[in-house]
């Protein structure tokens, strides 16, 4: 051994180890995903997410302001609709759950916490799917542009500074720009879920959404196995004018996050999904692991992987134990 070879001197003390701590979450990177649900008298727990909640615009308001209270990045609002049909009109309609929720928690947060607007049809079609279906019952593509375009106008027009096509389309980000470009709202930005897998860690999140769904989305999603299609579908979602990127699910996929960050020229964002939370929360309700702990280094491990930005149900709790 050299005397070189001791990597253990910089962890002697708590102050040196702050010293060379290579990896630092704040608030500011962190990103609440919400629930606004239609005609509720009283937030409606979510039996496989537990702490989290089905919000009434009245939570969700106190929601909205406790997430800017704590710094966070932002907050991405998804609705919950009491009536669905083939085409998801409720997600265009000004009125529709979603829309209605963008408008009242902007006026709740102004410009002080970005907001931001999930922008797929699966929570208002009564199929499930994430796009119009053709008479095949095959997901269309290419009408699904049409709707996304007017839904994220309508959710410009509602307030979103940000919206974040979810549904993996093809060409769904340079659709949406068009749209919005169109429709004046040139200053609203695009976060385009790039890398979106067909995953079983979204389990839980059909339950908050009430998910209509029947079978599954492997014709729009990504298999899990592949990580170069990632890279082509972020260098499409840029070259569509994409204004920050995202993987989803996180920790199953971190070096598909690694290597999209290594691509990416705009900012880089990773979900830890409904499935990684109840997974964390489940084991740490049975005592098998320290939830604090967990939650900081799992968002910690997903930061270091090259997240700028993570989207974690956690976000409020965890921003009031970080330094701003
Ligand atoms: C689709 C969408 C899903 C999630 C976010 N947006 C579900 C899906 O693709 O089936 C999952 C989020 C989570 O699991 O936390 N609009």
């Amino acid at each position: 051994m050299f005397p070189t070879d001791r990597p253990r001197r910089l962890r002697t003390t708590p102050a040196l180890r702050r010293l060379v701590s290579e990896t630092e979450v704040r608030p500011r990177n962190l990103v609440l995903p919400v629930f606004v649900a239609e005609g509720l008298d009283a937030p409606k727990p979510i039996s496989s997410m537990p702490g989290v909640v089905q919000h009434t615009r009245e939570t969700l308001r106190k929601a909205a302001a406790e997430a800017a209270a704590a710094g966070l990045g932002g907050i991405m609002l998804f609705g919950v609709p009491s009536t669905h049909d083939a085409t998801g009109s409720g997600a265009v309609d000004p009125d529709g759950i979603l829309n209605v929720g963008l408008r009242e928690v902007r006026a709740e947060v102004g410009d002080a916490l970005p907001v931001m607007a999930d922008t797929c049809l699966d929570e208002f079609t009564d199929h499930g799917h994430c796009g119009v279906l053709a008479p095949d019952g095959s997901v269309d593509n290419d009408a699904t542009l049409e709707v996304y375009a007017d839904m994220a106008v309508a959710q410009a027009d509602a307030g979103a500074h940000v919206v974040a096509p979810s549904g993996m389309m093809d060409g769904q980000v340079g659709r949406i720009r068009a749209a919005l470009d169109a429709a004046g709202h040139v200053d609203t930005a695009i976060l385009a879920y790039s890398a979106k897998y067909a995953s079983a860690f979204y389990g839980p999140f059909r339950e908050a959404v009430d998910s209509q769904l029947r079978g599954d989305r492997r014709t729009y999603q990504q298999d899990p196995a592949n990580a170069r299609e990632a890279l082509r579908e972020t260098t499409l979602d840029l070259a569509e004018g994409a204004d920050m990127v995202m993987v989803k699910p996180a920790m199953a996929y971190l070096d598909v996050l690694r290597s999209v960050a290594e691509l990416s020229d705009v900012p880089v964002a990773a979900y830890q999904v409904s499935g990684e939370y109840a997974m964390i929360s489940a084991a740490a309700e049975r005592g098998w692991i320290d939830l604090e702990r967990t939650v900081l280094e799992t968002v910690t491990g997903i930061r270091r992987a090259g997240a700028d930005i993570i989207l974690t149900y956690w976000a409020t709790e965890l921003a009031t134990r970080l330094d701003r």
